[in-house]
């Protein structure tokens, strides 16, 4: 029974670390409330007024730009055609190894829809292509 004693005491605690941990992560799961999909689409005015370089203009590309030419061209980001999971590959890699400030939500949403929806792929919006 000693053996048993002993074993109990170290499970509580990972029980409580996990309690923890678990409303810690359902916490931060309620603050994202904004769900980019389902913001209202931009006026016309609007993406006139947007200063995105070569970007596509749409929402998120303002998120973008701000993201990532702090550091390079836009053009590096728009010159890619990834799937969703290969940007955000990509974003653990330019974190890891380039020195990228972690994207949080509900920016990373946005920039990964952005992405996926107009720089997939297909190159939808590849910088010179005949539209
Ligand atoms: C802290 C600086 C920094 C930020 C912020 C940053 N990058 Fe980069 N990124 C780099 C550097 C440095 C390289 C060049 C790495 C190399 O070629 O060795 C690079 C290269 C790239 C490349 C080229 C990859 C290739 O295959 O050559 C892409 C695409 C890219 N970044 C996308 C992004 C996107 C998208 C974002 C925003 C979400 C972003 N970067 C933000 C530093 C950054």
């Amino acid at each position: 029974m000693k053996f048993f004693k002993s074993t109990t005491a170290p499970f509580c605690i990972v029980l409580m670390f996990v309690a923890l941990v678990g409303s810690v992560v359902a916490s931060a799961g309620s603050v994202n409330t904004d769900d980019p999909a389902a913001l209202p689409p931009l006026t016309q005015e609007e993406l006139d007024e947007m200063d995105v370089g070569v970007l596509f203009k749409a929402r998120g590309a303002e998120e973008v730009y701000a993201y990532c030419a702090a550091c390079h061209s836009e053009r590096i980001v728009s010159q890619q055609g990834l799937t969703r999971d290969d940007w955000i590959e990509l974003f653990e890699w330019m974190v890891d190894e380039q020195g990228m400030e972690e994207i949080e939500e509900p920016d990373l949403t946005l920039v990964l829809n952005y992405l996926e929806k107009n720089y997939g792929p297909d190159r939808p919006n590849f910088p010179g292509k005949k539209k």
